[in-house]
């Protein structure tokens, strides 16, 4: 029996998982809601939060699946990118597993993580595909062909949306983090009630830029609310800002599909909780034959399923003789482009 006892600590979500044949076992995830009253996600605060919770996080997931710590025969850890001190934590809690138990670690790219958790339910999309991923701290369009080659064609050049989104409902007051609030209240509201930027949609790339919305939005709610956003405007102006993104979004990732000439398009991170983009996504591909995936909502966010998930293919092709080596170390550093 290979089950895989998977730890996700990049940014603010405590996960762990068991994995075993690409089944999801268990999939705990605990988010740390404090730093909203912060603005933003405070880092030491996080690496102190992540440490006093880790264990208990992963002996739940073991516990949700049924299994010991004895059961398990490899593990899997986020090691890069991310807040540094956060990685760390969930690192080194899994180094300290490994050699206690003599378990091979095997060290995932966050990334890559969500770019295969489009896979993690949908047994039936076939590679080639190209996939969106997009959270608050990455937006980027790839390339992917197989489990082990991927490129990416896309990138932002600024702000992820997932940021964008964040920092431009702190501007409406809304508290961290604001995606799922706009989406909530865009549900309600008109948008086409104001005029936004569509960045960078006609560029013959498939990057993004979104730091021209927010600067735009700063001066209109400046201009038009200067006492503050009023309750019933919030509606009208979340469906404005947030068909600013998804428009974008959904435009660059169905062209980037037709020039690659795929029949799939996964969408993945944070953001692919978004029912617009889930929606419109779905919807413009479908005209042209092109089927869109995403993960089930509670595999959007950040999760140790998709860590493991992609572990697994890992120690399947690599062997696990290699994995004992626990000199790799954590690297905060972001998506750059790079092909693999
Ligand atoms: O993947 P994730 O959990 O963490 C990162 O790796 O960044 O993504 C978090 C981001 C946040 O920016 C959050 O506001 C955004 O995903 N998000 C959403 C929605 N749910 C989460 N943005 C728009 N609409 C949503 N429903
Ligand atoms: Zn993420």
């Amino acid at each position: 029996m290979s089950y895989i006892l998977a730890i996700e600590s990049s940014c603010d979500e405590t996960s762990a998982s068991v994995i075993k044949d690409s089944e999801v076992l268990s999939n705990v995830i605990s988010s740390q809601y404090f730093h909203g009253k912060y603005g933003g996600v405070v880092p030491e605060l996080a690496s102190r939060a992540h440490l006093k919770i880790i264990s208990d996080i992963t002996e739940e997931a073991l516990e949700k699946a049924s299994l010991s710590i004895n059961d398990i025969s490899a593990l899997a850890v986020t090691s890069e990118p991310g807040l540094i001190g956060s990685l760390i934590v969930g690192s080194n809690y899994a180094k300290g597993l490994s050699l206690r138990y003599n378990l091979p670690v095997i060290p995932v790219n966050h990334i890559e993580g969500h770019i295969f958790s489009g896979f993690l339910h949908e047994k039936n999309a076939e590679f080639p595909v190209v996939n969106l991923v997009v959270s608050g701290g990455h937006t980027a369009i790839f390339f992917v062909e197989s489990y082990n080659k991927y490129s990416i064609i896309g990138l932002t050049r600024d702000d992820a949306a997932g940021e964008a989104f964040d920092k431009i409902a702190k501007m409406i007051g809304l508290t961290y983090p604001g995606g799922p609030l706009v989406d909530q209240y865009a549900k309600s509201g008109n948008p086409k009630a104001y005029d936004f930027p569509r960045s960078m949609i006609h560029s013959h790339d498939y990057d993004f830029s979104f730091s021209g919305l927010k600067t735009s939005v700063r001066y209109f709610i400046r201009d038009k609310f200067p006492d503050g956003v009023p309750e019933e405007k919030l509606p009208d102006l979340c469906a404005s800002v947030q068909s600013a993104i998804v428009d974008v979004l959904v435009h660059k990732t169905i062209n980037a599909a037709r020039d690659k000439k795929v029949n799939g398009i996964v969408i993945s991170g944070g953001v692919s909780a978004n029912s617009q983009l889930r929606a419109d996504m779905a919807i413009r591909a479908e005209k042209f034959g092109i089927k869109t995936y995403a993960p089930a909502m509670g595999f959007c966010m950040d999760n140790a399923a998709m860590i493991g998930f992609i572990a697994e293919k890992r120690l399947a092709e690599l062997g696990r003789e290699q994995f004992f080596n626990l000199e790799y170390t954590v690297s905060a550093t972001a998506l750059r482009a790079k092909t693999k």
